[in-house]
């Protein structure tokens, strides 16, 4: 989605800050980019359709004055196709008001016919367009003063944005607004800036003010004023981020997506190990977790709710839940509640699961639940982020910032919480005694060592020769049972993300009632046949695959002779209790996408047409 960098500083040149800044948002998708600056009282501005490198080659030929302020932009078509005059930044006809926004105005056909009415022209088919003029024409009723025509502006406007403008009249300040879209802004010595994303800032400061929905603020080198939409000075304490800004670097990989598959190892740590409990064989949250064994008695049921791949941990909160603690848990996809029937919400918790904490859907299930009188517990990567301010209740997880659009990290962070989540509520309800509690605990620690063989050149031999099948198909079936079954849906999806081979994830019994018409010499069945209470049913699976010519490619244990000699390849995993397999077997599920879609030239960490943040429904 759009992504944002904006800085007013005291003197100085912040292009190269900005223009870097915007780069580190390129993971989440754009297709063109823009910048503005003010200078000697007039607006200037660059955009490009394409990558950021095309905007910085136009910007050597046809460079901009050195200026301490600048407004940045990446923007994700919604309205008008990727063309230069739909980039943003936009201003208004008469270049007074300057303007980069995410989000969608709702009402911007009603408005651009008033203001057109009114005699604006307009030159592209944003929605940004018309608020930078809507702002201009009520620039002069509040006598140049572009924070109270910001603010006049955004009680007409439906829709969500975050947005940062600048007027020809002052260069030193600027304006940003936020509701329903995500922004924050960085406190930097002698500097001032706002974006989409802390990452996108942390080369400029790590002390941040997040702005809430429907406040606005005006940002100068030292100070940011931030306002409710009543116009009250709202006062709001500083948030210091503690990740560096080389955990949001590539560190010599040729991918992100690559440097996160490998630090899976290092998030189960993060994420799980100064929670365990061993005296107690139970799990201790932080405070802001404030579900103390009372309350998490008192539910009959969790609701898991999120989208992507976050929906496939969902599906796998569940069923940790019900095996550790035997609650009934259910799952939703987010966008699909917001417009179920509105029943009571009773006694259940909503466990609203997002690496971003910003995604729309999920965001708004969220407000639905606790309009109905339910409470949210949010799981979520990102401090700071929209769900973990408005959750009731929060876990995060702790992967540092996951930069490629593929989530990979951000999954097995989701999946090792969820896993504690469910043995607390199991202790919590007493249904699991304090020797199972710990047993499961040794699971989760010895897991970590365990883990380091799929990172061998042996098992990137195998991810190879797995590839070399799937490489030259146009679809293929992810097949899993139990708690496989979702990570076979995630495999699916991490192929289709990037490599753009069609590809499903089913659970395996399901075969028979459909996919297997598909299958011939041409379809190739990827099977999760680890061992468990299913192992031969997947087993049986993978002979009727064989029996119709299908190639297969199996997940199995170190050892498995049986099912390698079935397999036409075969991608060996550690041996681990069966509630720990979906953590093992994603991994060479993810490298194997990852294999694939590089041997096939495509852009790996930002696939065509997708967004890490989607932040409009
Ligand atoms: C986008 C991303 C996916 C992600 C989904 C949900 O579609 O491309 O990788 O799973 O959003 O994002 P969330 O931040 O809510 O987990």
């Amino acid at each position: 989605m759009c992504g944002i960098v904006a800085a007013v500083g005291v003197d100085g040149n912040v292009l190269p800050a900005v223009i870097h800044g915007l780069k580190t948002l390129e993971y989440r998708g754009y297709d063109s980019a823009g910048v503005a600056i003010v200078s000697d009282g007039a607006i200037q501005v660059r955009r490009r359709t394409g990558k950021i490198a095309v905007l910085e080659e136009d910007l050597g030929q046809n460079g901009l004055p050195a200026s301490p302020m600048a407004l940045a932009h990446t923007r994700w078509a919604t309205h008008g196709a990727p063309e230069d005059r739909n980039a943003h930044p936009h201003r208004d006809h008469l270049d007074k008001v300057v303007i980069v926004h995410n989000g969608i105005i709702e009402n911007y056909a009603e408005l651009r016919t008033d203001l057109q009415d009114a005699g604006h022209e307009f030159t592209s088919d944003t929605d940004t367009e018309v608020l930078a003029n809507l702002v201009a024409s009520l620039l002069e009723e509040h006598e140049g003063d572009l924070h109270a025509a910001i603010q006049s502006s955004l009680q007409r406007v439906h829709g969500a944005y975050a947005l940062v403008a600048a007027s020809s009249e002052c260069a030193n300040s600027i304006v940003v607004a936020r509701h329903d879209s995500p922004l924050v802004v960085g406190i930097g010595e002698e500097l001032t800036c706002a974006a989409s994303d802390m990452p996108a800032l942390l080369g400029l400061t790590r002390d941040f003010l997040v702005l809430e929905n429907g406040e606005t603020a005006v940002l100068t080198p030292h100070s940011c004023q931030i306002f409710d939409p009543n116009n009250q000075p709202v006062s709001r304490d500083i948030q210091h981020c503690d990740w560096t800004p080389e955990q949001a670097e590539k560190g010599g990989y040729p991918h992100f997506m690559l440097k996160e598959i490998e630090e899976q190892p290092d998030v189960l740590a993060r994420t799980a190990f100064d929670r365990l409990h061993d005296a107690e064989g139970d799990v201790v949250f932080e405070s802001e977790f404030g579900l103390e064994d009372q309350a998490l008695c008192r539910f009959s049921r969790l609701r898991f709710m999120a989208m992507g791949t976050s929906f496939h941990s969902a599906l796998l909160g569940k069923q940790f839940l019900e095996e550790f603690a035997q609650l009934p848990g259910d799952v939703l996809n987010a966008s699909e509640f917001l417009y179920s029937p509105k029943l009571k919400e009773g006694d259940a918790l909503t466990v609203i699961i997002s690496q971003s904490g910003e995604t729309a859907d999920s965001l708004r299930a969220m407000r639905e639940v606790q309009s109905r009188g339910g409470k949210v517990l949010g799981i979520c990567n990102v401090r700071g982020s929209t769900l973990d301010r408005e959750a009731d209740h929060v876990l995060l997880t702790h992967c540092g910032p996951e930069v490629g659009v593929a989530s990979t990290k951000a999954f097995f962070g989701q999946l090792t919480a969820l896993y504690l989540l469910a043995l607390r509520v199991g202790r919590a309800r007493k249904v699991l005694s304090k020797e199972q509690g710990l047993a499961l605990l040794s699971d989760l620690r010895h897991l970590r060592p365990k883990l380091d063989s799929l990172f061998s050149d042996e098992a990137e031999e195998a991810v190879r020769t797995a590839a070399d099948i799937l490489a030259t198909v146009d679809s293929c079936l992810f097949l899993g049972r139990g708690f496989n079954h979702p990570i076979a849906m995630e495999g699916a999806l991490k192929l289709k993300e990037i490599s753009y081979i069609h590809a499903e994830g089913y659970p395996a019994g399901e075969m028979k009632h459909g996919p297997i018409a598909l299958i011939d010499e041409s379809f190739p069945v990827v099977a999760i046949a680890t061992p468990g209470k299913t192992y031969e049913k997947m087993v049986s699976n993978i002979e009727e695959v064989r029996a119709r010519s299908g190639k297969v490619v199996a997940v199995a244990a170190e050892g498995d002779q049986k099912v390698a000699q079935l397999a036409d390849a075969t991608l060996f995993v550690p041996k681990v209790p069966e509630h720990l397999s979906p953590l093992v077997n994603v991994i060479p599920l993810q490298q194997l996408s990852y294999e694939v879609a590089n041997r096939l030239g495509k852009d790996v960490d930002q696939p065509r047409n997708l967004a890490k943040s989607v932040t409009v429904e």
